[in-house]
């Protein structure tokens, strides 16, 4: 069976070149004569691959050194609760911005540890824009403002991050990272589950400003508190060294092909190439407005559940895999994450062009 085109939302495509190389390494790293998954955490072999990968990460997002980078466990998932339990330790008032399921469910986690605002929510249309975020709203004294940079499900993205003056702003870039140049100064912490443009899931990066580690007292859990993993290095307890050892290859690669700036002019042509023929189609139609479209989810419908369905079955008989929208929303979706090659994206395109001329 040949590699198929996976659109799949996370765990995702990772780049062939990245999986060629590990399967390569896989019996032996280096001079090791062991698998990386084999080695210990504390060997000087991997703890070089590790501190490269962090530091690999660093240049290419350019963070400032007033940040630590932490590679933590527990998914994007066990920050909805690491947040609230470390940052929420002043006025225990806490913004956030409810764009989705994800920021949902961060927002139930926080209410266990304060006072929660919702600043804005789209969720009267069912999450299909970034709402109009009203600086009035903004909680002056709260101890963070909270929101997810982009919306797997939906399909959206905030293009521009609001001002949040003192109060630190803390981003889920769970899958959007690395996908777009951003200013980490105007970030408290960004994090993401590594599973969409990082590497395997297992690992959670953490990338937080200095000030902002060691709020909270010792009452909370030693594993919960980022003052533990920024002491411990990331290495307070085992790390997930495999995924940690993928997420190095990626970022390497992304170094070694131009960084940032050149990742987010490929993605935007990816993203343009399918919007534009789903602005087109006779068939097909995009869910979300032009302004607030993500360029790495696109859910799309045909607003006829069997034409979906049969649309999903033939486009993955064609290698096509994973276009089946999240249970939430119907429909399809197509992740095109960095390192689904534009080649996908093209393919895709004139087999939904073909679909259409058998089925409008
Ligand atoms: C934006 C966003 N946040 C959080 C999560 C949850 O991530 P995890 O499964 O790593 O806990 C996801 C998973 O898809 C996501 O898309």
């Amino acid at each position: 069976m040949a590699r198929v085109y996976n659109f799949s939302a996370g765990p995702a495509v990772l780049p062939e070149d990245v999986l060629k190389k590990a399967a390569s390494e896989m019996l032996e790293y280096g001079t090791t004569g062991t698998s990386v998954m084999e080695m210990s955490h504390r060997s000087k072999d991997y703890m070089d691959l590790f501190y490269k990968a962090q530091n690999d990460l660093r240049k290419l997002m350019e963070i400032p050194d007033n940040y630590e980078v932490l590679f933590l466990q527990g998914g994007a998932s066990l920050q909805f609760s690491m947040i609230p339990m470390n940052l929420a330790v002043k006025s225990k008032k806490m913004d956030y911005v409810n764009t989705g399921v994800w920021s949902k469910k961060a927002i139930a986690e926080a209410k266990k540890f304060g006072e929660v605002n919702i600043v804005a929510s789209s969720e009267d249309t069912t999450f299909n824009r970034i709402p109009e975020l009203d600086k009035a709203k903004f909680n002056k004294d709260a101890d963070y403002f909270y929101l997810v940079s982009n919306n797997t499900i939906y399909g959206t993205r905030i293009v521009d991050f609001p001002d949040t003056g003192n109060v630190p702003l803390i981003a889920d870039m769970s899958s959007d990272i690395l996908s777009r140049k951003v200013d980490v100064s105007k970030f408290g912490i960004i994090f993401a589950g590594a599973q969409k443009n990082i590497g395997p899931s297992g690992l959670t990066v953490v990338i937080i400003r200095k000030d902002l580690i060691g709020l909270a007292d010792d009452s909370i859990p030693t594993m919960l508190n980022y003052r533990t993993h920024s002491e411990g290095e990331s290495m307070f307890n085992t790390p997930p060294t495999y995924s940690a050892y993928i997420a190095g290859l990626v970022f390497e690669k992304l170094l070694n092909e131009g960084g940032l700036d050149t990742m987010e002019s490929v993605n935007k042509k990816k993203a343009a190439l399918l919007y534009d023929f789903l602005d087109n189609s006779k068939l097909f139609k995009p869910t979300v407005e032009p302004a607030y479209r993500s360029i790495m989810n696109v859910p799309f419908v045909t607003g006829d559940d069997q034409k979906n369905a049969d649309f999903i079955a033939q486009a993955t008989k064609a290698g096509f895999v994973n276009l089946k929208g999240h249970r939430s929303v119907g429909g399809m979706r197509a992740s095109i994450y960095n390192a689904m090659p534009i080649e996908g994206v093209q393919k895709l395109v004139e087999f939904m062009k073909a679909f259409e001329q058998n089925n409008a």
